[in-house]
């Protein structure tokens, strides 16, 4: 189909994420094909995706065995499903695969698939709930998140996300005085003048223990927490802040959900965010590079204390209540279970553990920037958050549209950004990123920095 139809056909859709209005003016970048980490759009231009799509291209934009295992699953069984005592072989095997790869110290048991990373913490959430009830506790439901953490869009998952988008005129959070937020651990705003790391964790972990006594421990249900917070800006806790957190909540039987769903297969260094971050969930959230991003598919690991109480509730109800018509599709899991033995195969570890430092440095240098308050990062995934002022560390106020201004710079340059809440702008390349193409993408994050400084 022609560039011109293309763009035409366009307003057909309603887009995610998008100013609707400007984006009937300015239409689209349309994808056409991609190749390792770039895509090329419709009129043939290349761009370095560094934000691997939405976090989620682990391993670029085209993948022949990602392919080919679809096309055999396709050919050999291409829908079956797991509900009333059905399974089939690949969603088996996924499930066996995830259990053996669980973080050590979690003792993971059961695995629930789900098509996305929010329907998959919609559905801890329901279980949570429904655990609470099997043990008699149906006053134990709230849940805590941080503010600025994002864990999904449906109405559960956007009540536990804290982004004002997110929110505002979607009568969400949910009013069901259930949904409570706590400080985001990121020190660069939220440490007080002088408080080093170690007071900033201490004086949160106190503020979680101060809202668990005002609001009783026997109303609390879990903590969800992403290791590094994505979609908040790429937030890096402070050392000993997530084990602190984890034993508070043990402390009080608060379940502790991980939700890797950015962090979870390489992105921070380790398979899993919580290794990285240093602690065990009772439950962990999982999608995007589970298949590479490249079919709909996420995963949730229970510890068998939770399933064993999930079991008996559903064998006095008569049902587990609960599932997705492509829950663990078979294609899906196929991919998959590729995508997991490529992970092994090309030793994403071992390239992570390579190109994460050769990123880290970019970011820093960058930190030098005028525009530049704070550079951040760990493993693949990073942040530039531009301030007005460093010494102050005031942002921009937001309607100026800072980071959109340079995410916009560098794409005409080539390179596909992102800018999120504080101006800050976030990367997350595809792990198979190699270090020429690494430094190609901060070449041109500092052309199009010093393009929006010299227009201020
Ligand atoms: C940490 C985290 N949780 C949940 C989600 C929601 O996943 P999905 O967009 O697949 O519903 C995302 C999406 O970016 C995420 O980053």
């Amino acid at each position: 189909m022609s560039s011109n139809s293309l763009r035409d056909l366009d307003r057909a859709l309603l887009h995610p994420y998008t100013n609707l209005r400007k984006h009937e003016q300015t239409g689209p970048l349309v994808a056409v094909r991609g190749e390792g980490v770039r895509i090329f759009d419709d009129a043939g231009r290349s761009y370095i995706d560094a934000m691997a799509g939405l976090w989620c291209a682990s391993l670029g934009f085209s993948q022949a065995r990602l392919g080919e295992a679809a096309k055999r699953q396709m050919s050999q069984l291409g829908f079956y499903h797991q509900f009333t005592h059905k399974s089939h072989d690949k969603g088996i095997e996924l499930a066996a695969k995830l259990l053996e790869l669980a973080p050590a110290g979690t003792a993971m048991s059961r695995v629930f698939f789900a098509n996305s990373g929010s329907e998959a913490n919609d559905t801890a959430l329901k279980l949570i709930w429904y655990y609470n009830n099997a043990l008699g506790r149906p006053g134990k439901k709230k849940v805590v998140a941080r503010r600025q953490a994002y864990h999904g869009v449906t109405l559960a998952s956007a009540s536990l996300t804290a982004l004002p988008a997110n929110h505002r005129d979607f009568d969400l959070p949910l009013d069901l005085g259930r949904f409570l937020h706590i400080t985001c651990p990121q020190a660069y705003h939220h440490a007080l003048p002088g408080e080093d790391d170690a007071a900033f964790v201490k004086r949160l972990a106190a503020e979680f223990e101060a809202l668990i006594e005002t609001e009783g421990a026997d109303t609390i249900a879990a903590f969800f927490a992403e290791p590094v917070m994505g979609a908040g800006g790429v937030i890096v806790p402070p050392d000993g802040y997530l084990p602190r957190m984890q034993e508070i909540c043990r402390r009080h039987d608060i379940l502790m959900v991980a939700d890797e769903v950015i962090c979870g297969f390489f992105r921070t260094g380790q398979r899993w965010g919580s290794e990285t971050l240093d602690f065990q969930p009772d439950m962990l959230v999982c999608a995007k590079a589970l298949s590479a991003g490249f079919l709909p598919i996420s995963a949730l690991m229970i510890s068998d204390k939770i399933y064993q109480v999930l079991a008996d509730n559903s064998a006095k109800i008569g049902t587990f209540g609960h599932g997705y018509t492509y829950s663990g599709h078979p294609v899906s899991a196929a991919v998959a279970l590729e995508a997991l033995a490529l992970y092994d195969e090309l030793d994403i570890k071992g390239q992570v553990a390579r190109t994460a430092p050769v990123m880290q440095k970019h970011l820093c240098q960058l930190a030098a920037h005028p525009l530049v308050g704070e550079a951040r990062g760990i493993g693949l995934i990073g942040a530039l958050e531009l301030v007005e002022d460093k010494a102050s560390r005031k942002n921009f106020d937001p309607a100026r549209g800072m980071a959109a201004k340079v995410v916009e710079a560098m794409q005409r340059n080539g390179v596909i950004g992102r800018a999120m809440i504080n101006d800050s702008l976030a990367f997350s390349p595809p792990l198979v990123i190699g270090e020429g193409e690494l430094d190609e993408v901060f070449g041109v994050v500092r052309v199009a920095l010093d393009e929006v400084a010299s227009a201020l």
